[in-house]
């Protein structure tokens, strides 16, 4: 069933966060779905442009449809992860997503609110949700990449002044955290003082926390056993901060990584362990399974596991 963030976000605030996790093809989509349902969590089917570009925007769209029928009982919410203007006005126009992201982190202040004012004006007529950012992560994300040096914190100072002239429904903020497999090389450096001070600013609205995969170092180790050239000294963020992090107004964490890193492992092994077969099937198959149970795990470590039945009595469905 596919539900607004709206109301994921309210029975999730303070409690726990709702997983938002990027899908490219059909098999990552059953290995989400999946995980979800045998972990009974809500959760947000998150589409980059890059995947929208990937095969065809209209292929992910039949994949969910598809999905939403193979899983009737499952909840999500269909999400434009990091979009610009023409992107998101492209998914606003669709009418298939739930929700949108415009990303305008990267201009000055001012040229931020204009630009996610403009789409949140769209959005809203259509009923659409809209995630906004303020601050600027480091790492890849689509075709911007920000070093390190030139990412910097939310301005807790900057808020509440964005969202009222923005009027956006949720807000990325910048803890600390990157994008991609190498986060920290030290210890985790995460602000949690930032998002205290956000939430102590705007009070019940939802946060959300990108760049949040873990980066299992067991993956990584399986990786480079079987060929891969993955640095071993960088970490992702700390599954605990994660569940800190829902109890605080994170309502939303972004989780892309982890499970390109699943894929990574169970093809590397798979094509090292059978080197005879040349079916795609059997790793796809191995694959679907392997992410299933990694979504499963990581809704038990966000909060979100367990809590559907509760979220469709909000819902009244
Ligand atoms: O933050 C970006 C997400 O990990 C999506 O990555 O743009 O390569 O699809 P992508
Ligand atoms: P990761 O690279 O940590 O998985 O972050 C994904 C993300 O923020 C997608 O928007
Ligand atoms: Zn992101």
């Amino acid at each position: 069933m596919i539900v607004s963030t709206d109301a994921m976000f309210k029975h999730a605030y303070g409690k726990y966060a709702v997983g938002a996790y990027n899908i490219n093809n059909a098999e990552q989509a059953m290995g989400l779905f999946q995980g979800c349902k045998d972990s009974n969590a809500p959760f947000i089917v998150q589409i980059s442009k890059g995947a929208r570009s990937y095969t065809d925007k209209r292929m992910l769209e039949a994949i969910l449809r598809a999905a939403n029928e193979i899983f009737p009982d499952v909840v999500f919410a269909v999400h434009l992860d990091h979009g610009d203007e023409p992107s998101c006005m492209d998914c606003i126009k669709s009418g298939f997503y739930t929700s949108v992201m415009i990303d305008a982190s990267h201009a000055p202040f001012d040229q931020n609110v204009e630009i996610t004012k403009r789409v949140v004006d769209a959005a809203h007529a259509k009923k659409i949700a809209v995630e906004a950012e303020l601050g600027q992560l480091g790492g890849v994300e689509e075709d911007i990449s920000v070093s390190q040096d030139k990412a910097h914190l939310t301005d807790p100072a900057q808020v509440e002044e964005f969202v009222k002239k923005t009027g956006c429904d949720s807000l990325a903020c910048a803890i600390g955290t990157s994008h991609g497999a190498y986060k920290f090389t030290g210890s985790q450096g995460l602000h949690f003082e930032v998002i205290e001070e956000i939430a102590r600013r705007l009070p019940k609205f939802p946060l959300v926390m990108h760049g949040s995969s873990s980066v299992p170092f067991d993956e990584v180790r399986r990786i480079n056993y079987f060929g891969g050239k993955l640095r071993e000294d960088a970490k992702g963020v700390d599954e605990k901060q994660l569940t800190i992090a829902g109890k605080k107004g994170v309502t939303k964490i972004n989780i892309d990584t982890d499970g390109r890193l699943v894929w990574c492992r169970v093809h590397r092994e798979q094509f090292e362990l059978y080197p005879e077969n040349f079916d795609l099937r059997p790793p796809g198959k191995v694959f679907m399974a392997e992410y299933a149970r990694y979504i499963a795990h990581k809704n038990k470590v966000l909060g979100s596991a367990g809590q559907v039945d509760d979220l469709k009595k909000l819902l009244k469905v």
